[in-house]
């Protein structure tokens, strides 16, 4: 395995790589435990044995056949109540990528799904570790469907379902890499409504009339987008009500 990825200018410039492992956000929250380590070190491997999804959620995957992986940002720049933005960069950057190299209809599903076709292609943990009012550090975990040939998972795909072509795992990596650094950039310099308006340019379901369920009921609601902290805005009955992640579901 190659030490570190040459083209991205911060971004896995330290790189663990890792046969298998629990969880490579664990693995990493550990080692930025246990010493100093750049902003930017990456922990990717061939397969995890516990691997963490959102909502406590395991995200599984078949050896070798996809992304895994964590990345260490230190957004100390970034105000706690703006956090979720770190969410819709990271879905804009896996997105962006993914559709450079396949046609298709790609979506993100609040927050941070990606979607191709209607189905779920990819996902993104994101761990925050707060200090004295900052983000000290985020851990960016990524997982990407890419070469399965078949999927049990309901409702989910991979690039080569979608598009019969194989992709090679380190190059689309450093794709992701670099995406996602001129993305971070952006946080970075203060363009949080030019972010937040293409993350709503690409949100699912955004303006149709779909089936939800909160912890009441099931209900009709329309997606209007999403409001400061990054909370979901649904008109419901023509009322704007706002969720947090585990307060809603979308049904199919
Ligand atoms: C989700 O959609 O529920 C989020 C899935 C995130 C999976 C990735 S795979 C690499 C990293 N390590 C983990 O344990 N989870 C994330």
């Amino acid at each position: 395995m190659h030490k570190f990825f040459a083209k991205p200018l911060f971004l896995g410039k330290k790189v663990v790589f890792l046969t298998q492992c629990h969880s490579t956000n664990d693995e990493l929250a550990s080692w930025v435990k246990k010493e100093h380590i750049p902003e930017g070190a990456l922990v990717h491997t061939n397969h995890q044995l516990s691997g963490k999804g959102q909502r406590g959620n395991t995200w599984v995957d078949q050896p070798c056949k996809s992304l895994l992986f964590s990345i260490l940002l230190k957004p100390i720049f970034l105000p706690i109540k703006s956090q979720h933005l770190l969410n819709l960069i990271t879905g804009l950057a896996v997105l962006e990528t993914v559709k450079e190299e396949v046609n298709g209809d790609l979506k993100l599903k609040w927050p941070n799904d990606i979607y191709l076709n209607e189905k779920k292609v990819g996902g993104v943990l994101i761990e925050n570790n707060i200090k004295a009012g900052k983000i000290e550090s985020s851990i960016v975990g990524i997982g990407l469907n890419l070469n399965q040939e078949v999927i049990e998972v309901q409702n989910a795909t991979s690039l080569y379902l979608e598009s019969g072509t194989r992709f090679d795992r380190i190059d689309f990596l450093e794709r992701i890499l670099m995406s996602l650094e001129s993305w971070y950039l952006k946080l970075k310099d203060y363009r949080y409504s030019e972010i937040e308006n293409i993350y709503l340019k690409y949100l699912l379901w955004k303006g149709e009339l779909h089936m939800f369920q909160d912890k009441d009921s099931r209900f009709l609601g329309k997606i209007k987008g999403i409001n400061e902290t990054g909370k979901l805005i649904v008109e419901r009955d023509n009322i704007d009500q706002t969720y947090d992640i585990k307060e809603i579901q979308f049904i199919y």
